[in-house]
């Protein structure tokens, strides 16, 4: 049933939940009293329903110390049990756990037994290699099962794993071994993506020699087959290792508040933050969260979520939530659209997906394309549609909706980040009224709430800065060795309340609207970037005298990397005679340096920047220039005229 009310400045539709759909719910009213009633004790039952404890705890939550917040802290769990040989061992062992398709068409289906065999040999290959305990792990994959083993036998034997994006540069992954101080990496010889291989062994050696020396031992997945450097001594084969190794490991148990991953993201500095999360909270609210913010029924339903395991979106529902409720799902390596632009929903039709978990960025891409691509397919196996990421637009709501979803199943927009582990908002489908284009209400036993600027909280329809206000299971517990820096980033503007960085909005429903980042964190396609790591990276190069990044409004990746440089003065002749090869030639430099996510879409070679008399370059302005926009008011900036001058040169 549709309800359409009218609104003040634009159009908002609800869709109700269907009766059919309601009546199945996973979901029910029920959590949001429960939660209501008793926040903590409410985390506490989820822990106990949802997984396995070696040893139970017996406190729930200690915020003794904040913002240091710790979860069933005297309980002990393995994570990586509760993924694998409790299914198993509850006769679950022939369910497949993992219908890998391989972008050249090679496919394989891995049944829990399976995939719980192949974790234990690896845990055996890890702690042969010398990993133990507390020790780091840098992957570097493509998304192949041997992502998915590695994090899990990781994990097994109380390691800690730092996953790090197939598509970063060597500079990137330098930096983040070095950060945490990995012993090992797990690596392939290389991916399928686009049709081709892309190389990622000599890129790891490559990040080797640059990095401090904390590296002992290479596992190499063979994946493509391509040639790759093995050196002796260092470097070792996953197949002449991990099929060999024997299928009996007993795992230990660990604290719940035992480190499970390191996961880099941008903020707004120019060093990527090492994310810090725990195994005991983590993963009672990834499974809480992806039991019923999916409705997942898992012995009947198809997952899929099509986020590589290099974000936290891969951690959580790729990797932690459906593997913890026994989900069966798809992972499939490569891009959309090869070899042909209806690979996606031809994977949909191949293993009747029925839930499918993606990003706004990908919805407008396929708009683009036409519905008659999507409609070459049979979807109807889907019931359940999800994004996340950053906003989704209701006009992309209603076209994945309508176009994909056949009109009348649940879509749900999710909102959260990877410091908060897990999904915060989002409506529960069956329960909740849906409202294209507001990520809605904190789930249960959530706390959100909007502040202004001076930190008292926005009453009624009215909008300001997002934060949340307890302490919640899959909260990040640090930044890997900076505590200073968890505490200023987070925790410094509003005290004990967790501060997002992004602006929200509340409606007269009280529904919430995500407004995108207030500070200088954009997000491209979905992907966190900094526009202060884009700037060092542009200064780095022995060109460059100044840059300023800013993220520009793009139809469809949300946001668009545009830079402004100003040339070194001995360079500016030569490179001014040829301002395309110059910008092409710092374009490229990006993507080598962060990697190709980071390119900037444009890179304007200009003689000045805007700035304010103290030196601050005024970045509105540039984004005003970049969007093409009327440039708004120019009156603080230390020379009104110069936005005139540089608008003539970007022209
Ligand atoms: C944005 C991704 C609006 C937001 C899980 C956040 C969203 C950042 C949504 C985190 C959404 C994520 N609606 N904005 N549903 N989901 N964001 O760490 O700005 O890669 O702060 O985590 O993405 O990005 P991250």
């Amino acid at each position: 049933m549709t309800v359409q009310i009218d609104h003040a400045l634009e159009e908002i539709r609800r869709f109700r939940p269907s009766p059919e759909f309601a009546a199945q719910a996973v979901a029910d009213d029920g959590l949001y009293e429960a939660a209501k009633a008793d926040r903590v004790g409410f985390w506490a039952d989820r822990a106990r329903e949802l997984l396995t404890w070696e040893k139970p705890f017996t406190r729930t939550l200690d915020w003794s110390n904040p913002p240091f917040a710790k979860w069933f802290d005297d309980g002990e769990l393995n994570v990586a049990v509760n993924c694998l040989d409790r299914h198993v061992e509850a006769g679950l062992g022939d369910r497949v756990a993992i219908h890998f398709e391989g972008e050249p068409g090679d496919s394989r289906d891995i049944t829990y037994a399976e995939l719980t065999d192949e974790v234990k040999r690896a845990a055996n290959v890890l702690e042969g290699l010398g990993v133990g305990e507390g020790d780091r792990v840098a992957i570097y994959l493509p998304m192949i099962p041997e992502a998915v083993v590695s994090m899990l036998a990781v994990a097994r034997i109380g390691a800690i794993h730092s996953v790090v994006f197939g598509g970063f540069s060597s500079d990137s992954l330098a930096s983040r071994i070095d950060d945490a101080e990995a012993k090992l990496v797990i690596t392939a010889d290389g991916g399928y993506r686009k049709g081709r291989v892309f190389p990622l062994k000599p890129t790891v050696d490559e990040a080797i020699s640059k990095s401090a020396g904390s590296v002992e031992k290479v596992l190499v997945v063979k994946r493509t087959g391509n040639e790759v450097g093995v050196e002796a001594g260092r470097d070792v084969w996953w197949h002449d290792t991990v099929a060999g190794a024997s299928g009996e490991h007993a795992p230990k148990a660990f604290g719940a508040e035992h480190p499970l991953f390191i996961l880099y993201t941008s903020g707004t500095t120019g060093k990527p933050k090492g994310v810090v999360h725990s195994s005991g909270g983590y993963l009672t609210q990834a499974a809480f969260t992806h039991k019923n913010v999916f409705d997942l029924h898992p012995e009947t339903d198809v997952y899929w979520c099509t986020a590589d395991v290099g974000w936290i979106t891969g951690h959580s529902y790729v990797v932690y939530g459906p593997l913890a409720n026994a989900a069966t799902q798809v992972l499939y390596e490569g891009t959309p659209d090869t070899p042909h632009p209806g690979r996606w929903w031809e994977i949909v039709e191949k293993y009747k997906v029925s839930i499918l978990y993606t990003a706004p960025t990908a919805i407008r891409s396929f708009m683009k394309l036409g519905r008659q691509i999507p409609h070459q397919f049979n979807l109807r196996s889907l019931r359940l549609l999800g994004s996340v990421g950053e906003p989704i637009n209701p006009e992309a709501w209603i076209w994945y909706r309508h176009v994909i979803g056949g009109g009348s199943i649940p879509v749900v927009d999710t909102w959260w980040q990877t410091e908060t582990g897990a999904i915060m908002i989002s409506a529960l489908p069956g329960i909740t009224d849906l409202k294209p284009g507001s990520a809605q209400v904190p789930i249960p036993g959530i706390s959100i709430d909007i502040l202004s600027d001076d930190g008292t909280p926005v009453e009624g329809e009215d909008g300001g800065l997002l934060v949340i206000t307890e302490p919640w299971p899959s909260m990040l517990r640090g930044i890997w060795g900076d505590p200073e820096r968890f505490k200023e980033t987070y925790w410094e503007k509003f005290g004990d309340k967790y501060f997002a960085g992004d602006g929200a909005r509340r409606d007269e429903d009280g529904d919430i609207w995500l407004l995108g980042r207030v500070d200088d964190v954009m997000n491209v396609s979905g992907h966190r970037l900094s526009t202060a790591e884009i700037e060092s990276s542009l200064v780095a190069h022995p060109w460059t005298a100044e840059a300023a990044v800013v993220g520009a409004t793009d139809e469809t990746t949300g946001q668009a990397v545009v830079a402004f440089v100003i040339l070194k003065q001995s360079q500016a002749e030569a490179a001014q005679a040829d301002t395309a090869a110059a910008s092409e030639e710092l374009r490229k430099h990006v993507a080598t340096q962060i990697g190709a996510i980071a390119r900037p879409r444009q890179v304007f070679i200009v003689n000045e920047l805007p700035k304010t008399r103290s030196g601050k370059i005024m970045r509105r302005l540039l984004r005003d220039l970049a969007e093409g926009r009327q440039i708004g008011d120019t009156t603080t900036l230390a020379d009104t005229s110069i936005m005139q001058i540089i608008s003539e040169q970007v022209k």
